[in-house]
């Protein structure tokens, strides 16, 4: 890296849904750390949701919610560059030159791929396959070397690197290695309330915190959470989805409550109603204000259109930058 210049840090949201705790936790707390310190590229991936939600009725809507919630969570449009995927259209170009670099064998064990194969059989379009190559062109568009997401999207950063690697081997070195970010720790999952799978947009909404859920909507999906009778030996191994709710508890609560807690579960006297309606109250002080912020954001759609605009001219100079580069390396300049 040349001294003084700013790493770059690229990463983006899909508006398929009301954003939720997984992607604060995940994604939205890291691009605040490192708005200050990198040169940032965060954006809302319109064109990724279009491989599974066809219909674009909605999509506005959640367009600006997600800006909003990014905006609510501490992004500032000023510092970090805050635009729509689709408003790039470099992305599109990086794109086609990138799946010529992809192998249908290898986009076909991709477990994401596979997942989704499942839940809409009748819709397995070739933007579905080649998603990766998609999100490798975002990454590699800014040429970031860091890449803020949740542990979910793991294998699509080592699917990035591969193209990377794999352009640079074929046409001289373009790219470097982008990798998976979390300020100085594992990537995060943040797991539903129900003990079952993550947190997410479109599934396993009852056991799901949204960044806009009403005060008591939180209590009542929380005290909901799945629990026992607690445990009959001190010290004991604590099952998954008892673990899950001192897992929720860490992110939201004080160090001295979560080791009152840690403490009654070791001397077996732990009171599961009294945890959950503490982390109830913790969860609703945590969310309120990232909700009301968002939702007076949400509706300002002349601002919301200025950070777009805003951050979408910085993106395509960065983007243009690359492309050049690219172009260049692949011999398609005559
Ligand atoms: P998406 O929209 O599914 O999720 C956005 C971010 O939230 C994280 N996340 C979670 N983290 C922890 N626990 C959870 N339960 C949880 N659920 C979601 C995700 O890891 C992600 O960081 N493919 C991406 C969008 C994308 C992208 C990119 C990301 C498109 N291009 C380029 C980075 C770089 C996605 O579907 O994220």
């Amino acid at each position: 890296m040349e001294k003084g210049k700013k790493q770059i840090v690229m990463s983006g949201i899909r508006p398929t849904g009301f954003l939720h705790l997984g992607n604060y936790f995940g994604a939205l707390r890291n691009y605040v750390r490192m708005q200050d310190e990198y040169e940032c590229y965060f954006m809302v991936a319109d064109l990724h949701s279009l491989t599974t939600h066809p219909d674009t009725k909605e999509l506005k809507g959640h367009v600006h919610r997600v800006l909003a919630e990014n905006i609510a969570s501490g992004l500032d449009p000023d510092k970090a560059a805050l635009f729509c995927q689709s408003h790039v259209r470099e992305t599109s170009e990086l794109y086609l030159y990138l799946n010529m670099l992809a192998y249908k064998g290898e986009l076909e064990k991709t477990p994401t791929f596979k997942d989704k194969v499942r839940l809409q059989p009748d819709n397995v379009n070739a933007g579905l396959l080649t998603y990766p190559v998609l999100m490798a062109a975002d990454i590699l568009l800014h040429r970031a070397a860091l890449v803020p997401v949740g542990k979910d999207q793991e294998q699509h950063l080592e699917i990035a690197r591969t193209y990377a690697n794999r352009f640079n081997h074929r046409y001289g070195d373009v790219f470097p290695e982008p990798q998976a970010f979390n300020f100085g720790q594992a990537l995060v999952k943040v797991p539903s309330l129900d003990g079952a799978g993550k947190m997410s947009k479109s599934e396993n909404q009852n056991a799901t915190l949204y960044l806009a859920d009403s005060d008591d909507l939180i209590r009542k999906k929380v005290m909901k959470a799945k629990t026992d009778s607690g445990p009959t030996e001190p010290n004991s191994v604590k099952p998954d989805y008892i673990e899950n709710i001192f897992l929720l508890m860490n992110l939201v609560s004080e160090k001295d409550v979560i080791e009152k807690f840690e403490s009654d579960f070791n001397n077996c006297v732990i009171r599961y109603g009294d945890m959950k309606k503490q982390l109830a109250e913790d969860m609703v002080k945590f969310i309120a204000p990232i909700r009301e912020k968002a939702e007076s954001i949400r509706t300002d759609e002349k601002y919301l259109k200025e950070v777009m605009e805003k951050g979408a001219e910085k993106a395509r100079k960065s983007a243009n930058a690359t492309m050049e580069k690219v172009r260049e390396h692949m011999g398609l300049v005559y």
